[in-house]
């Protein structure tokens, strides 16, 4: 049987503005699972994206008199910079205005018309005269049919949360220039969501890799009975047009996840390998999404509806986290609140983010709060606090009295016991993205260490007994070097570093263990200083 496969993705970040910290978490989520599978063996690639298309990059690349490529290549450009400094380990990063998402759009819109899930209908749009363009809900304002409340939206009110039709917003006007648009018939392509109804409830019970409670609410929806999907809008837009038509284009949500497809192509590409045998039509492929909770609908409703109607392999699971909220609030510009990523990093150590995001994730739904004082202290007294001053504290000991060298030791000492005894649990919980326990785990790892060092005292034993100080810190070095694979997927700079003054490289989860003996160490520097 050919080996298992992974393909794991996070949702593709719009090229419309700044990356900030809120978006990382989804990224750091899902690349701290990408590292730990490469570090246990597996077969795994990473595949993302920018998301290029759409009304607000169209308009907002139009008030810089630029084109709308131009304007989104700027940004999936500044994108990637802010992921290398997160140290993010795509395998491909690519965006959704490619020939080759191109050419799987119009592959799936063929297939889904050749079996009848796709038909035109006349339906009423919203134009505005003056901008001469469409308008989606989003660009048109007015007073709130339900709570009179002035300023919201054409689909819901900020204000008392009701959901309506466009064409009940009072007063109605144009968000670019603010003229009354007016109702216009139009004709578009729907995509029959409906006929899956069954297919989608059998998919949400049988999978077991999708979060309960996302699942029972998603069931919510389909009883409710799911309305068919309008998956065209009319010119000017930016996006690919609909084969056979004149200036209707394929609306953003249907290109965006195929976008995961096309990536998986550009990976493939020169290594003799195919996006579709390999990876999308291969049983032994284990597709797994990351996405916030802002877009179940369309991960667990209209995207698996498009794979089973197009007879490509369906996601096992999709993890789906909460929110960013800064001091419990919601991130808000005006309010000061947002933080980009770029900042961050200008401030502080970008991978001491990753560390505050994995000591605070599950695999529940649950908002993450960040605010400086509480990442100050879970970096200072947790991570520089225990693991980084352990790390170097034993090192440097080596370095100064012990000739460097890390000796013999026997193996029946309750340390080590104790120590191995954290090792499946941590990897359990990786396996499990319970992110939080696995921290938890590893700072007991690094404790027990500190314990076993400020018990045997081998500064003050190294007078009387060589031999016997020698073992002890010999001991604690091979926990440092535990530390150090522990702690790859979620520190990998930390961890590469410890590496590089243990001697060592390419440590994989299987090299855990108290067998590094008789071996010279380089030499001992701080890596992580508390902020
Ligand atoms: O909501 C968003 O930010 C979208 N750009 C996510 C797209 S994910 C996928 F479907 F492409
Ligand atoms: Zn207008």
């Amino acid at each position: 049987m050919t080996k298992k496969k992974y393909l794991v993705t996070s949702a593709l970040i719009y090229a419309n503005g700044s990356m900030h910290i809120g978006h990382l978490l989804e990224y750091i989520q899902t690349d701290i699972f990408v590292r730990f599978l490469r570090l246990t063996g597996e077969d795994v690639i990473y595949v993302c994206a920018d998301d290029m298309h759409g009304t607000p990059i169209q308009v907002n690349a139009e008030k810089q008199g630029i084109t709308p490529k131009e304007f989104a290549l700027k940004f999936h450009q500044e994108h990637k910079e802010d992921f290398s400094r997160f140290l993010i380990s795509f395998d491909v990063y690519s965006h959704t205005d490619t020939p080759e998402n191109k050419k799987f759009t119009d592959l799936f819109f063929e297939e889904l018309n050749k079996k009848g899930y796709i038909y035109e209908k006349e339906i009423p749009v919203m134009y505005c005269p003056k901008c001469r363009r469409y308008l989606p809900d989003r660009f048109v304002k007015g007073i709130c049919p339900k709570c009179g409340a002035p300023d919201q939206y054409g689909d819901v009110c900020e204000k008392c949360g009701a959901t309506y039709d466009i064409f009940e917003l009072k007063e109605p006007r144009c968000v670019i220039c603010g003229e009354k648009p007016e109702k216009r018939e139009s004709k578009h392509f729907f995509f029959k969501l409906s006929a899956f109804t069954d297919d989608l409830n059998k998919w949400l019970n049988e999978n077991k890799g999708l979060q309960p409670e996302i699942v029972n609410y998603v069931k919510g929806w389909i009883k409710k009975g799911l309305k068919d999907w309008c998956i065209s809008r009319d010119a000017p837009y930016f996006g690919f047009p609909v084969p056979n038509t004149e200036n209707k284009f394929f609306y953003v949500w249907f290109d965006a996840p195929i976008g995961y497809i096309s990536s998986t192509e550009k990976f493939c590409k020169d290594k003799g390998l195919d996006a579709l045998k390999d990876y999308w039509k291969n049983d032994r492929c284990e597709i797994i999404h990351f996405i916030g909770k802002d877009i179940v609908y369309f991960h667990f409703l209209f995207w698996p509806a498009m794979l089973m109607g197009a007879e490509f392999n369906l996601p096992k699971s999709i993890i789906v986290h909460g929110y960013v909220t800064v001091g419990k609030e919601k991130m808000s510009k005006s309010r000061g609140t947002l933080i980009k990523a770029k900042e961050f990093a200008e401030k502080f150590n970008p991978e001491l983010l990753r560390f505050y995001y994995a000591s605070l994730l599950s695999r529940k739904l649950n908002d993450v709060d960040f605010t400086e004082e509480e990442f100050k202290h879970v970096i200072n007294s947790e991570l520089v606090g225990n693991v980084a001053n352990f790390c170097y504290r034993v090192l440097s000991f080596l370095n100064k009295n012990l000739a460097s060298t890390i000796g013999k030791f026997s193996e029946n000492h309750r340390v080590i016991t104790e120590c191995k005894k954290e090792f499946n649990k941590i990897k359990e919980h990786y396996q499990n993205l319970n992110f939080r326990d696995a921290v938890k785990h590893i700072l007991k790892v690094a404790s027990l260490g500190n314990a076993y060092f400020q018990k045997e005292e081998p500064w003050k034993v190294i007078k009387e007994d060589v031999c016997k100080a020698h073992e002890v810190v010999s001991i604690c070095a091979n926990i440092v070097k535990n530390l150090s694979i522990l702690l790859q997927p979620i520190l990998p700079r930390f961890s590469s570093a410890l590496e590089k003054q243990l001697n060592l490289s390419g440590l994989r989860w299987s090299d855990l263990g108290f067998n590094l003996k008789d071996h010279v160490i380089n030499k001992a520097e701080i890596i992580l200083r508390k902020v």
